[in-house]
């Protein structure tokens, strides 16, 4: 999950589809970043963040930002960002690492070929996190249905 400073938008998403994916029983490894390393580096979380995902049981307090590397294409199956100038400045980060199979846009999960952002809430107050949030929720069920292996828990044999 991938912003600008690592300190608004993508820990939520972090923290929204880690959870999402711990109960859907997923071994997931989720990890966020921004893509601009001199803002906020080492720092937790913007509070209106961490208040928002507190009140929908989700618990960002620990993560800390940092930024976005191209080796992240190495690590991750899926490279997600929270808008079209964060795609862009992945691609140029990453060079010849990028992979356009993996990286898109978080809300074309929701909206497929729409190409439609995450806004920023860091200029605004707190609507405008509580916006954001019911956002990245409702793709990041998406990503758990879209992405969610066949069960074989209960499978009878033939
Ligand atoms: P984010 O929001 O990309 O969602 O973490 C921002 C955080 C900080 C700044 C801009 C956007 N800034 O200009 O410091």
């Amino acid at each position: 999950m991938v912003c600008l400073g690592n300190i608004c938008r993508s820990p939520m998403a972090e923290g929204i589809l880690e959870s999402k994916a711990k109960m859907a029983g997923l071994n997931w490894m989720v990890d966020s970043a921004g893509t601009n390393n001199g803002y906020h580096v080492g720092e937790q979380p913007h509070p209106l963040s961490q208040k928002v995902a507190r009140q929908h049981a989700v618990d960002i307090s620990t993560q800390c930002a940092r930024a976005f590397v191209a080796e992240d294409f190495d690590r991750f199956d899926k490279i997600y960002a929270m808008s079209s100038d964060i795609l862009n400045d992945i691609k140029n980060i990453s060079r010849k690492k990028f992979d356009s199979s993996k990286a898109d846009l978080l809300l074309n999960e929701l909206y497929p070929g729409e190409n439609r952002n995450v806004p920023d809430p860091w200029f605004g107050d707190e609507p405008g996190y509580h916006v954001v949030f019911e956002m990245i929720d409702k793709a990041c069920d998406k990503i758990i249905k879209h992405y969610r292996q066949p069960s074989t828990v209960n499978r009878q044999p033939l």
